[in-house]
């Protein structure tokens, strides 16, 4: 009984015999800023590699104009300035920080790689977000507060650039560690065999078709990739994660691991699908696979 409450309310306090106490912490807070500076370095040299491909008159070309070129070099910096913080932060107490990796991006000209800017702020959020509660550092968590309002800012004048609602609901959208490792991954090819192992794993990807400005109301094809096993998980559910708890969205599989899902009201902006095997929460016990990223737009 004692148990099973702290299993249902998913959350890192459990209550027993009237008195809360803390379980005992999966991941350490050097774990958390090296979780953090991994999803840093993957932003640094995002920004620093389109800043190399694509010149000042490239992105004025593709309908970004001035001061656009220079706003973006500032958000570049912004990140280069987390990583060498929190690279500080670790070296300061004698953990070992992650290094960076190598990426594969799938930028190829202005108008991608500012569309695929947006989506990673927009994870950025909902990861500096998710990750808060797990913090035991007061002082580290108001640290990654003050970064995580800075993503904030940054992705809402990329979504603006892009003609996107700059900021489309009264709340930002938590992911945990293993939903964002999901999602960053697929850009990750290689790290150095030295980095810090990180409690991280990837749930099987999902991929939304289409990803950008459904409705709800509307529907949409969800396709699971590598690992997913369609012969153990006959009955899953699709929920979209939000803050509030999860907004479940009507679900029917097409077979072949496809699935059409109807966008459900309640969600909007960036919005984050999972398959989940419960109908009774989403946690990493029954994410079967994804998160999947869909712009969900207002009516
Ligand atoms: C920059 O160009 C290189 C070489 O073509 C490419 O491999 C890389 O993915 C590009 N990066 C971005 C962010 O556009
Ligand atoms: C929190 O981290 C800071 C910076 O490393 C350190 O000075 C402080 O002693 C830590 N506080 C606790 C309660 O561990
Ligand atoms: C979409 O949501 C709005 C308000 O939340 C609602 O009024 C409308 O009926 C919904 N449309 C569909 C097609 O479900
Ligand atoms: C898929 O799941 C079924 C039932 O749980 C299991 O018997 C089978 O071995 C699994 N297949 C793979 C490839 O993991
Ligand atoms: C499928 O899941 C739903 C909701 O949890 C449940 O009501 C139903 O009994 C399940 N069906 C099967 C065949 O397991």
């Amino acid at each position: 009984m004692k148990i099973s409450s702290c299993v249902l309310l998913g959350a890192t306090f459990c209550l027993v015999q009237g008195r809360p106490f803390v379980k005992k912490r999966a991941v350490n807070d050097a774990a958390i800023l090296n979780y953090a500076l991994t999803l840093e370095h993957l932003e640094a040299t995002f920004y620093q590699q389109g800043l190399q491909n694509y010149s000042h008159e490239a992105f004025m070309n593709a309908g970004f104009p001035d001061p656009f070129y220079a706003n973006l070099q500032e958000v570049a910096s912004d990140e280069h300035t987390h990583v060498t913080f929190l690279t500080s932060a670790l070296n300061a107490v004698g953990s070992p920080a992650v290094a960076q990796c190598n990426y594969a991006f799938p930028a190829t000209d202005p108008k991608s790689f500012v569309a695929l800017a947006n989506i990673l702020e927009g994870v950025g959020v909902s990861a500096y977000l998710g990750a808060a509660a797990s913090i035991a550092n007061k002082t580290y968590l108001t640290a990654a507060g003050s970064i995580l309002t800075v993503e904030a800012r940054h992705n809402a004048y990329l979504r603006e650039a892009l003609g996107q609602v700059p900021f489309a609901q009264p709340f930002d959208n938590p992911l945990d560690l293993n939903e964002v490792y999901t999602l960053a991954s697929p850009f990750i090819t290689s790290c150095p065999s030295t980095n810090p192992q990180l409690p991280v794993k990837a749930f099987p990807s999902l991929t939304m078709t289409p990803s950008g400005n459904v409705m709800n109301g509307s529907t949409a094809t969800l396709v699971t990739g590598a690992g997913f096993n369609a012969t153990g998980n006959s009955n899953l559910s699709a929920a979209f994660i939000t803050v509030t708890g999860p907004v479940y969205a009507p679900l029917k599989s097409t077979g072949n691991n496809q699935f059409i899902v109807t966008i459900p009201e309640g969600v909007e902006g960036q919005s984050y699908i999972v398959l989940t095997s419960s109908m009774s929460g989403v946690s990493d016990d029954n994410i079967v696979a994804g998160p999947a990223i869909v712009e969900v737009m207002a009516m």
